[in-house]
């Protein structure tokens, strides 16, 4: 019988309370995965509960065992990912906290790839004496979890690509400052998405034509802004850009590498830093690679915000995972421009490699959703 086969109901109830938790990290937790664990005692009390901190540490279990103290003792504790088995120079391992605490049965959402873990941690509390449960609601840990999934299968983040058309399914074009087709629901739920990734990523294009800020403006949470990204192969991004005016919010600047970039020093004096990326045949910033890149940095998800060339070639790349668009009832207009530079909104259902998952309004404005079918699958065969 494989461990799947014998969780009990409530141990589903349990790991979604898990996973929300988990959820609370994400966008902050990089480089570590977003986990969430629940410390529940053999009368049903939530002793402790933890998600990982911002940075990455403390680990979720090390917040909720704390929380939980003596209570911990002959528990049940859930936690979405597999504790982690190694030691780092900033804590110990989890394996080690709960092998301290003595819990009576620890459930687990999924295995950590992570080969410094890999089914590691479970070993050691089996050889305790610990009962352990795993493949708890896999799907939803695997969604949750993707970046680091992905990061540790696939050696690149977790891609969502976010995009707001009108009626008329076209992009409108910027004209010095961003052009909305979308109400105030739905552009704070877009700035909900920025918040929950590690990077937002547009091309120099949209830089240009739009001028964006690129920051969460939802009250209060300003904080919550990720780093921005630019592809621009040869740092030609205006040195006066608004990118560039709140300072506490890192610009990265991708660029292509072996080239010769005059305004490096320029762009680095306005607070930018210079991440050179190898090009591809067409010498532009090869997909793959600058994901690659962000990867060896840390990140664990990235948010794509356009524009239409820069959504095409992650496409074309099928290094996407995710797609979010956003639909206003105002026409884009006659210089309205395709979705992804030649392609309608229709790429999507047409290409089949991606799923409708969700569909939501705001106010006049519809939300829909796609996933990508192999993501899933991807990241619980590394599981
Ligand atoms: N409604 C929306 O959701 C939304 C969002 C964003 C933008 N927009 C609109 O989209 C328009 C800008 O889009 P755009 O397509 O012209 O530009 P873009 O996609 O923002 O940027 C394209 C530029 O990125 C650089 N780049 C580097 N590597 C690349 C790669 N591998 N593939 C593609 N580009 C790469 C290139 O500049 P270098 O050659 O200099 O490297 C390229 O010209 C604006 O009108 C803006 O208002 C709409």
């Amino acid at each position: 019988m494989s461990p799947q086969d014998h969780h009990q109901p409530q141990d589903e109830y349990r790991m979604a309370q898990a996973l929300r938790l988990a959820s609370r990290g994400l966008g902050l937790a990089w480089p570590n995965p977003a986990v969430g664990a629940v410390v529940v005692t053999p009368s049903g009390e939530i002793a402790g509960r933890g998600w990982t901190a911002p940075g990455g540490r403390p680990h979720a279990e090390a917040i909720a065992l704390n929380h939980a103290g003596a209570k911990a003792e002959g528990s049940t504790v859930y936690v979405t990912l597999e504790p982690c088995a190694h030691e780092s120079v900033r804590g110990m391992a989890c394996t080690d906290a709960l092998l301290e605490a003595k819990p009576k049965h620890i459930v687990i959402g999924l295995r950590d790839p992570d080969p410094r873990t890999a089914g590691a941690g479970i070993e050691r509390l089996r050889a305790a004496g610990i009962e352990v449960t795993e493949g708890v609601l896999p799907e939803e840990v695997a969604r949750v979890t993707l970046g680091h999934l992905m990061r540790v299968a696939e050696g690149r983040p977790a891609v969502t690509l976010k995009l707001a058309v009108g009626a008329d399914g076209l992009v409108p074009e910027g004209d010095g400052k961003p052009v909305w087709v979308t109400g105030p629901e739905a552009r704070a739920h877009a700035h909900l998405l920025r918040a929950r990734h590690d990077v937002i990523l547009v091309g120099r294009g949209t830089v240009v034509t739009d001028n964006p800020a690129l920051t969460c403006r939802l009250p209060g949470m300003a904080w919550r802004s990720p780093i921005r990204a630019v592809l621009d192969g040869r740092l030609r991004t205006p040195p006066d850009a608004t990118l560039f005016d709140d300072i506490m919010v890192p610009v990265w600047l991708l660029c292509a590498a072996g080239v010769d970039q005059p305004n490096a020093e320029l762009l680095h004096d306005r607070g930018a830093e210079i991440v050179p990326v190898p090009v591809d045949n067409h010498g532009r910033i090869d997909v793959q690679d600058a994901l690659e890149t962000l990867s060896h940095r840390g990140i664990t998800s990235i948010l794509v915000e356009g524009g239409p060339s820069v959504a095409r070639a992650f496409l074309d790349a099928d290094m996407v995972d995710e797609v979010v668009v956003y639909q206003g009832r105002g026409q884009a207009g006659s210089d309205g421009l395709t979705p992804f530079a030649g392609d309608g909104l229709d790429r999507l259902a047409a290409s089949g490699h991606f799923t409708l998952s969700a569909t939501r309004t705001f106010g006049p404005d519809r939300m829909t959703s796609w996933r990508r079918v192999r993501s899933c699958s991807q990241a619980l065969s590394a599981a």
